[in-house]
């Protein structure tokens, strides 16, 4: 059997080997033929915002020239089988008939809408991850989409910065398995299949350190920082096989990434060895102008093309500028048909030549868009996403036997605010609110009502009168809050990260009748709520939850799901403690107690822990962690160390808990952060039901970069932490790492 596996091995290998070589012949044919000016069109990527929507405007009508004579190498914003055909077929109308591709945002969902990127990765759950991006993958190709721009792998620390909705939070490794998982869902084994489409590694790199959580600024840290934790999740994707990366708005040390070649020709054409295309993000050429990088359009367009930025979206610069440049010897033919060859080669690999139509298939798309196992993984995925911050004396899940519960709060009856930001198309229609959810479990007998008491923003108090008379004739009283879908994404940096608006003081009303809620918070990032969490019974973190979201929640209240997210991003306290994570250094002063901060390196106005720290997240069960063993306490570089311990599921209920393995190097040429997460399994157990749960320590768990950018471990020893958040160790042990 071995044997044969391996056989099959070498021959698809030798397969994959013999494609690639017929491709690149296939390109350099093409290449040959090409002028000048087609070898610039297919640098340039157009919207086509106003295809489906607009009228036949001024702007539908150049663009479709420009298409027509090959002038345009990829169209963006452009969906749906009808449409893709008809403006492939005008690209299909120029000299060498080369396809376009077609891409578009499909961040967590085509049609059906998944919970937002932060909320999933709350799950830990890489399979649910990767399902996830898989049917968003199936559901856009099957719309005639080649390319979606994700999975945003940016590491985010600041939840002033909006768009950590669209990534996986703020740990290095979290995000690096997550980002590989993303890539997997939605490219499948292999480039090429109709159910998937290439995807995109974004926004390279930095942008998740914006100076001041304001989205576009600078983003300015060591070379250590930046291959120590904003790197490592690019280079995850990439190794899944990423197809395309995008570039960033951001400057990163004073370069903007677009026109920065240390990133992109050095570290991912050059060390990393990537093979695909980079596209720049929405006019990210053009704005290296405004950065004052570039002293007009054309030397914005040299800048970005020399420095390794392939594609050019929306600004407009390689269309207009490159042909001139090139033959007046200020870009090297070279840069262009490097760029012009990975974007062929991606176009052959999908297949495009043979068939540009094949993404575009009516029946494909009709049975893709109308599969009910989607909208059954979008429940369970968003269930699992959700994360229990706070549950005193087991006020979750809901008593049977209700006769009134009360749904209030201005996301009670919401639907498309469920759904958050970055969507392709709403389902808000055909979604169930959480009140809708609440009926219907709740069942005959229960009378469930709901009051909005006031709209998101919560600037008056208008509607708090008939919210609070129903809430006092409710057995109980569930209060949802939290953000609209559209105060979290792009362009949406808060400095202030409260409730909205005056939803704290529905909260204190509520209280202040004797009828404290169960709260369920809806966000696309961490928010700050002390008043909440220190006086509310039990707290429901949902995200933004998507199109069963409603549906989730519910399932969740009501213990029909027993959650088991874990945050993947640490809530502040308070604005002052921002930027905040789990990754903390000793310092010269730690704090030991927080009754003595004098001289330690602490706020004397506020702790440094956080209000929930990375990895938080209750079950309605319990879990134990017993009987830590090592195989060895000792290791040669070369050696493994096999951690291993026994979880138990000591509570009444079954359930999943996401153990998490951190790391501490107490000593070392560069100072490491108290802990570090290192591995986790998300472990599912019935009542009573105990497992071995096993780590395998090795050299690379070890390794950090030191002072000279070398990745390697030091001798010495180490501490191996398990636990059930960074902030909620259970066991831990000590162990070396020798010479020999
Ligand atoms: C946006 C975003 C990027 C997105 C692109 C296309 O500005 O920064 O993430 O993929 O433009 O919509």
């Amino acid at each position: 059997m071995k044997l044969k596996m391996i056989a099959m091995a070498v021959l698809a290998a030798a397969a994959g080997a013999a494609q690639a070589d017929d491709i690149a012949q296939r390109v350099e044919t093409l290449l040959r033929q090409m002028t000048l000016e087609e070898k610039a069109g297919q640098l340039n990527q157009l919207s086509g915002k106003e295809f489906s929507t607009g009228p036949n405007s001024d702007n539908v009508r150049n663009i479709e020239r420009d298409i027509r004579s090959g002038k345009v190498g990829s169209m963006l914003n452009i969906k749906g089988v009808r449409d893709t055909r008809r403006v492939q077929a005008l690209a299909l109308q120029s000299r060498l008939h080369i396809p376009l591709l077609f891409g578009l945002d499909v961040i967590h969902g085509y049609q059906t809408v998944f919970p937002v990127p932060l909320g999933e990765a709350a799950s830990w759950d890489l399979e649910a991850i990767e399902e996830s991006a898989r049917i968003a993958a199936r559901e856009a190709a099957s719309a005639g989409i080649h390319w979606t721009f994700a999975p945003m792998v940016d590491v985010g620390r600041d939840p002033r910065w909006g768009r950590v909705m669209e990534g996986a939070g703020e740990d290095t490794y979290l995000g690096s398995r997550i980002a590989a998982a993303r890539v997997r869902g939605f490219q499948g084994a292999k480039l090429g299949g109709t159910a998937s489409v290439m995807a995109t590694a974004k926004h390279f790199a930095g942008y998740g350190a914006a100076i001041a959580g304001r989205d576009y600024n600078a983003a300015d840290m060591s070379e250590h920082q930046l291959h120590e934790t904003y790197l490592p999740p690019f280079k995850a994707a990439l190794d899944a096989g990423a197809a395309t990366f995008m570039n960033a708005f951001n400057t990163l040390n004073g370069v903007p990434a677009t026109g920065n070649a240390m990133l992109q020709r050095e570290i991912l054409k050059g060390q990393w060895g990537f093979k695909g295309f980079v596209v720049s993000d929405w006019g990210s050429v053009r704005e290296m102008v405004v950065h004052g990088y570039a002293q007009d359009l054309p030397d914005a367009a040299a800048k970005a093309i020399a420095a390794g930025s392939d594609m050019d979206m929306e600004s407009n610069a390689y269309g207009a500028s490159l042909p001139a440049l090139v033959k007046a010897g200020k870009v090297d033919i070279a840069a262009v048909d490097d760029a012009v060859r990975r974007v062929l080669t991606k176009k052959f690999e999908l297949g495009l030549f043979d068939d540009p139509y094949r993404f575009s298939d009516e029946a494909r798309e009709k049975a893709a868009l109308n599969d009910p196992r989607h909208r059954e993984a979008a429940r369970r995925i968003a269930a699992e996403s959700m994360v229990l911050l706070k549950n005193e004396g087991n006020a979750l899940p809901l008593r049977r036997g209700l006769r009134s519960i009360a749904v209030i709060g201005p996301l009670a009856d919401a639907r498309r605010d469920l759904e958050g930001g970055w969507i392709v198309q709403s389902n808000a229609a055909k979604m169930a609110s959480l009140v809708d959810a609440v009926r219907a479990h709740a069942g005959q007998g229960v009378r469930v009502d709901t009051a909005a008491g006031c709209d998101v923003a919560c600037r008056g108090l208008d509607g708090f009168d008939a919210a609070l008379k129903l809430a006092a004739t409710a057995d109980t009283v569930v209060l949802a809050v939290g953000e609209s879908w559209d105060m979290s994404g792009e362009a949406k940096s808060r400095a202030h990260l409260g409730l909205p608006g005056r939803q704290g003081e529905l909260f204190e009303a509520l209280r202040a009748i004797g009828k404290t809620p169960v709260v369920v918070i809806m966000a696309g990032r961490p928010l700050i709520f002390e008043n909440v969490a220190e006086q509310a019974k039990a707290i429901l973190y949902a995200w933004h939850p998507g199109s069963e979201g409603g549906n989730a929640i519910a399932d969740v209240l009501f213990g029909d799901v027993n959650p088991s997210g874990k945050l993947p991003m640490t809530f502040p306290r308070n604005m002052g403690q921002i930027p905040i994570g789990y990754q903390q250094y000793n310092t010269g002063r730690p704090v030991q107690t927080e009754s003595n901060v004098v001289y330690k390196s602490a706020y004397i106005d506020s702790p440094n822990t956080p209000r929930y720290a990375f990895g938080h997240g209750l079950s309605y069960t319990s879990f134990a962690y017993s009987g830590l063993r090592a195989s060895s306490t000792t290791m040669r570089p070369d050696g493994k160390i096999l951690l291993s311990f026994t979880l138990t599921n000591s509570g009444p209920v079954a359930g999943a808990e996401v153990v998490q393995l951190y790391l501490r190097d107490p000593v070392a040429s560069v100072v490491r952060p108290l802990k570090e997460l290192k591995g986790f399994q998300r472990v599912a157990l019935q009542p009573g039901q105990a497992q071995t749960i096993a780590f395998t320590i090795d050299r690379e768990t070890l390794a950090f970069y030191n002072r000279k950018l070398e990745w390697g471990a030091e001798t010495g020893t180490f501490e191996v932490m398990v636990g059930s958040a960074s902030d909620d160790i259970r066991l831990k042990q000590t162990i070396e790492l020798t010479e020999r």
